[in-house]
């Protein structure tokens, strides 16, 4: 009993500790992250403990004159003592600095479990339960290089043990070049210029399998979100934006990204994030809107991308019967029309840049395209009430934002009819508690 109580405890409370206090992606005390720091280096005990013991079996059944008993019985417990102390390091990483994401979780648990049928073992073979300990010995060998593996991924990057391989080992294994990230829309500014970069730069540590910080970087929506201080760009703002706060700091900084002596970024892509937060920070932005903008090699960053399937033949065909006067405006008024994608003649429209100078004189313009615009951002325009009309005629809107406008309560109650909205900011506009219910079907509703 007092050695079932020795070998298995540890390895509950271990369960219960990671139970409890689940990484939850915030920076802690320095002690959690100092003692972090030795999970890399212990970890190498588990692993070659563990292993070595199906090895040393294997060589006793060859070798008859040696009894490898007491040494197993050694190897064992030693075993089991590193593989209390390995996740008991790795928790205090993961914790203290500030760890999220599927694959620290997975990892975490795997290395958890190692404990717990390690003790098993030992206990299989203290009493000499030969088909016990042989299973409790698969499961730990398995346990560990699955928790080993998934260790490598988190620290050297998901596609470690494939990103080199030659291409013709590739084909004979079927395994795919690496993915790492797929990108947003690549006509647009973020997802043509920005996003390439902060792939390159820190989704690494701010990606879907590592989330540093809360925060991912690995698309728009995400960045948008912010991490765990709240957001981290201002729009229009670059100085005040938090991310550039960080990537401009000496790297000397406790906060300067990107983070752990990785090279600083080159002035030309901190200039560019700098010019799209100054611009709005929108995933509106067309990607050649900025005429100064730096041009970034992407091919020379360590990444790949997937870049959406482009079909210029459906999109010439989606795109004729409304071409011309797409055309039209986009002559009177550069930079608030533009296509959502290459792919497609669905419409992006944002008149914001232009603030109380766009007015219903202005969308009344717009008329002959109304049918396809999908996104649209009235911010801060002058539109009013009689634009009404207008704005029912977006029959195919998904998002529309109409912060800090004129409109009445009686026009914003309309736009229930609009079948496809899905997303609807009327932040700072007056509407009454019977239009928000009135509203309520929409998906996403923002008001104040
Ligand atoms: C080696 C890992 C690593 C890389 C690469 C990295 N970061 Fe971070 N980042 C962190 C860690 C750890 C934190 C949380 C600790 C902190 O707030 O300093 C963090 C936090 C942040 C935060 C604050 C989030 C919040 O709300 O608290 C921002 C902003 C940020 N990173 C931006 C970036 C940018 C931009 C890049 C790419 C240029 C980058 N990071 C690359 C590790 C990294």
């Amino acid at each position: 009993m007092k050695y079932l109580i020795l070998t298995l405890l540890p390895a509950v409370l271990l369960i219960c500790l990671t139970l409890i206090f689940a990484p939850d992606g915030n920076i802690k005390n320095d002690w959690f992250r100092f003692l972090g720091g030795f999970h890399p280096l212990i970890t190498h005990f588990p692993i070659a403990l563990i292993l070595f013991i199906p090895i040393l079996e294997i060589a006793g059944l060859f070798k008859a004159n040696i009894n490898t008993k007491p040494v197993i019985d050694i190897l064992i417990k030693v075993a089991l003592l590193a593989s209390i102390a390995a996740p008991l390091l790795g928790w205090s990483l993961a914790w203290g600095d500030g760890f999220s994401g599927d694959m620290v979780t997975a990892h975490m648990w795997a290395g958890v479990l190692v404990p717990l049928s390690c003790g098993l073992m030992l206990l299989a073979h203290k009493s000499n339960q030969m088909f016990m300990y042989f299973i409790t010995m698969v499961v730990s060998v398995l346990l560990v290089s699955w928790t080993g593996f998934l260790g490598g991924q988190l620290a050297h990057g998901k596609t470690h043990l494939t990103a080199h391989m030659p291409d013709s080992l590739r084909n004979v294994l079927g395994i795919e070049k690496p993915i790492v990230v797929a990108l947003d829309d690549p006509n647009t500014f973020f997802g043509g210029r920005i996003a390439p970069v902060l792939a390159a730069r820190c989704v690494t540590c701010h990606g879907p399998d590592k989330i540093k910080g809360k925060l991912r970087l690995d698309s728009f929506a995400f960045l948008n979100a912010g991490g765990a201080n709240g957001a981290v760009i201002t729009p229009g703002n670059s100085t005040t934006s938090e991310i550039h706060r960080r990537i401009t700091l000496p790297t000397f900084h406790d906060d300067f990204m990107p983070a752990e002596g990785n090279p600083a970024m080159s002035a030309e892509e901190i200039e560019l994030i700098a010019l799209w937060i100054d611009q709005g920070a929108t995933l509106d932005i067309a990607a050649e809107a900025m005429a100064g903008a730096p041009v970034i090699d992407i091919s020379g960053l360590p990444l790949e991308v997937i870049i959406p399937d482009y079909d210029p033949v459906g999109a010439e065909t989606d795109r004729a019967e409304l071409a011309s006067a797409v055309a039209e405006i986009q002559a009177k008024f550069p930079y608030i029309l533009n296509y959502v994608s290459r792919n497609t003649g669905d419409l992006d429209f944002n008149a914001t840049m232009m603030r109380d100078k766009f007015g219903d004189t202005e969308f009344a313009l717009f008329k002959p395209v109304l049918s396809r615009i999908i996104r649209a951002d009235f911010t801060a325009t002058s539109i009013t009430d009689a634009s009404e009309e207008l704005l029912l005629g977006l029959t195919k809107i998904d998002n529309l934002r109409l912060n800090e406008t004129q409109l009445s309560d009686q026009t914003v109650a309309k736009l229930s009819s609009l079948k496809t909205l899905r997303s609807l900011n009327i932040r700072n506009v007056n509407v009454s508690a019977a239009t928000k219910n009135k509203l309520a079907t929409i998906e996403k509703l923002y008001t104040n």
